[in-house]
């Protein structure tokens, strides 16, 4: 599977398995116990999905200012949401407030690419690998720009979670600040190597272009948009005009078919008619000539 899809899978999951703290607003609680759950990473503290908590010791929890999901995990349809941060800041896993985006080098929660601020040429830079350029890996802050053949940073992350029949199963997202999706960073030299393109043979996800190995070859993502060919739409359209001509074709013979043999009927009728006619005719002149003589004889 392509690692940015597993990636946000890994997200949407651990959203799903909460185990966040339960600490109701006004609970006490204390930020020294913040922590990322080890299996799914997930950013925990004492406080439940719905607020934050506002200090190291004799901390209470409060409501989050500021949410960075448009549908945030936790909040019944009826609650009030608190709004999104406006573009240039964030708001961190605790919900405590928008924060100004920071610069390459400085530190960001796991993962959240969207808390370090773009690259001044971040459409060279941009993909959906990246926020605008920008990614966090180790949590640090960095630009998705190392070139082809420069030393690169590789972030490898192992999510846990337990599937639909039980079973845990594992999932692991490779992330790397090389340009992608052309480039990416080699596992073992650490330096950015170009990504294989379709086809090619690959031992993981991330030496693909697509991000996607399957079996040993690069293969298009299971989400990829089926693209029909022009000759499939030549083929389809003909097999449409196709099919309507052999109709009308069919229907113009079986017509055809009714009409002479309907043709066929009356003249039958017709020959019927015109013999019956002529014997009767002929019955009448033979009926004639005999009375005809009949009447001769008698006569003689
Ligand atoms: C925290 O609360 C306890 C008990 O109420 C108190 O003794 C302590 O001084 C408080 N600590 C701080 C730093 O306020
Ligand atoms: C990538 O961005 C960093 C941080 O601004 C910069 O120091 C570095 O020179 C850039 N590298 C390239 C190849 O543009
Ligand atoms: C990533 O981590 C897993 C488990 O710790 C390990 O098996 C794998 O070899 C690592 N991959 C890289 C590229 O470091």
């Amino acid at each position: 599977m392509p690692y940015w899809t597993l990636h946000t899978l890994s997200l949407f999951l651990w959203f799903l398995q909460s185990d966040a703290g339960s600490a109701a607003i006004g609970d006490p609680c204390s930020t020294s116990r913040h922590h990322l759950d080890s299996s799914t990473h997930k950013f925990i503290s004492d406080c439940s999905d719905l607020g934050y908590c506002s200090g190291s010791v004799n901390g209470t929890c409060v409501a989050r200012t500021c949410r960075r999901d448009q549908f945030p995990f936790g909040y019944s349809p009826s609650d009030t949401l608190p709004p999104l941060c406006p573009s240039g800041s964030f708001c961190p896993d605790e919900g405590n407030g928008c924060k100004i985006q920071v610069d390459p080098g400085s530190a960001c929660q796991m993962n959240r690419d969207e808390q370090c601020a773009r690259a001044l040429n971040w459409q060279e830079i941009s993909s959906t690998e990246n926020f605008y350029g920008s990614i966090c890996l180790h949590s640090v802050c960095m630009y998705a720009n190392a070139t082809l053949g420069t030393a690169c940073v590789i972030d490898n992350t192992t999510y846990t979670d337990i599937g639909l029949d039980g079973q845990p199963y594992t999932t692991v997202v490779i992330r790397d600040n090389c340009r992608s999706p052309y480039l990416h960073c080699g596992q073992t030299s650490l330096v950015c190597e170009e990504s294989r393109s379709l086809g090619s043979l690959c031992q993981n996800d991330q030496e693909c272009e697509q991000r996607n190995c399957v079996a040993g070859l690069c293969m298009e993502p299971p989400e990829t948009p089926l693209h029909v060919a022009p000759w499939q739409y030549a083929l389809t359209a003909m097999c449409i005009i196709g099919a309507m001509v052999a109709t009308c074709l069919m229907l113009t013979l079986v017509h055809k078919r009714h009409r002479l043999a309907r043709y066929r009927e009356l003249r039958e009728y017709y020959l019927e008619q015109s013999s019956l006619r002529r014997s009767m005719i002929e019955m009448h002149s033979a009926a004639a000539t005999v009375t005809m003589t009949d009447t001769k004889q008698k006569l003689c």
